[in-house]
């Protein structure tokens, strides 16, 4: 199958082409690098032997996914393009309704016009309300997100299910991803972030390396066993085989179906450090700091519904994802930057 991969040079992206490629697929990448490097799709070609077309754009831009769709032969598409971070959204709030939302719809028009009417969709476990109890599962209370990205994820969601309620052609699935970390075994590919990293993972592989002098754990009063936050993480590597798993059921059944992606462990803020410094023998130097304003005490998903419909289960365990992040951050201590 002809894939459009649209934000397919970012981490996600990247890494899914290249199980996209494994699987005997034909990924077709458009990305306009506001948060990624061309360099990633380089790295995809040396791991693979393929190379990844790549189209430098918007997705906003109607005119251009015109052409992108005149020109070739798409089958269906992975929608992973959008802005994500979510101190941002808080700041820059137009910034994040405009990119996300205009992408998701400039995209489904033109696909429409094309008779491509098959996509999955990056959404987040952010789109669950905080009140649920644990685990959650698909059909999960969602909403009363906390910031401007959570709700775009949730609105790009609403949009999606009517775009498949109008026209019984189209087969929307919907992925919520828990929380990606890690990074290709080649250390060839793995997450780059711009600037100071806002995420867990990557910040205690930037202070293990040196680039930052300590790890701030936000909060130890939470009702956690620890008092630190609790989340489900999953190898990026899992992550992106459970949308070959996704496109296989995309290409058998119409309508919307969601699906969490998680493996179903909770880990502690804590537990990672240790992990981290047990799987790489290197310090991890932390301190106690506030809780982050937003963030909840517990997120963990219910994977059975992935494992029932879609036969997917995550692989990789928590030594994985330490052991894969420090080889990716080790050999490239700039990311793709020289
Ligand atoms: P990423 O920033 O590495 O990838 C997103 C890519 O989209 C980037 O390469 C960026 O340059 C590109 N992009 C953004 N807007 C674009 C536009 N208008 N046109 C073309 N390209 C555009 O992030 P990621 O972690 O790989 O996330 C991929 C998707 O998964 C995003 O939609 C994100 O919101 C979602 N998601 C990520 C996480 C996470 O923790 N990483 C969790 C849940 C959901
Ligand atoms: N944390 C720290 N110090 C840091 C960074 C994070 O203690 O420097 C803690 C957080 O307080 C939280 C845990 O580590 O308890 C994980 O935080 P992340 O920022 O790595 O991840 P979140 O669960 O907050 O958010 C992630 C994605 C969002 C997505 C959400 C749900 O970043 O985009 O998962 O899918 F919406």
């Amino acid at each position: 199958m002809n894939v459009l991969v649209t934000g397919g040079a970012g981490y996600i992206g990247s890494h899914t082409c290249v199980e996209l490629i494994e699987a005997g697929h034909q990924p077709i990448a458009v990305d306009n690098l506001v948060n990624a490097s061309a360099e990633s799709l380089r790295r995809v070609a040396q791991i693979t032997g393929k190379e990844v077309p790549f189209i430098d754009g918007d997705v906003c831009d109607e005119a251009l996914m015109e052409k992108v769709f005149s020109e070739n032969e798409i089958d269906c598409v992975i929608h992973f393009a959008g802005l994500k971070a979510v101190g941002e959204s808080v700041e820059k709030p137009l910034a994040y309704y405009s990119n996300n939302l205009t992408s998701t719809m400039n995209l489904c028009r033109v696909m429409g016009r094309h008779g491509v009417k098959k996509i999955i969709f990056s959404s987040s476990a952010t789109v669950y309300d905080r009140d649920n109890t644990m685990p959650l599962r698909e059909d999960s209370k969602i909403g009363n997100c906390t910031n401007p990205y959570g709700w775009t994820k949730f609105m790009c969601e609403e949009i999606l299910r009517d775009v498949a309620k109008a026209d019984k052609e189209w087969s929307v699935v919907l992925l919520r991803y828990f929380n990606p970390v890690g990074a290709h075994p080649s250390g060839l590919i793995g997450e780059h972030p711009n600037g100071i990293p806002n995420n867990l993972m990557p910040f205690i592989s930037q202070t293990a390396i040196g680039k930052r002098e300590k790890l701030s754990v936000f909060g130890n009063d939470y009702p956690t066993p620890d008092g630190t936050g609790v989340r489900d993480y999953i190898h990026v590597v899992d992550l992106a085989k459970g949308h070959v798993a996704a496109m296989d059921y995309l290409c058998s059944h119409t309508g919307e179906a969601v699906f969490n992606l998680g493996t179903g462990n909770g880990y502690s803020v804590l537990d990672m450090v240790k992990a981290f410094e047990k799987a790489n023998g290197v310090k991890v130097p932390y301190v106690i700091a506030p809780r982050r304003s937003g963030d909840v005490a517990v997120c963990y998903a219910d994977p059975a519904k992935s494992a029932e419909v879609l036969g997917w289960h995550a692989q990789y365990n928590l030594e994985d994802m330490c052991r894969d992040t420090w080889h990716w951050q080790s050999m490239n201590p700039n990311g793709y930057d020289k």
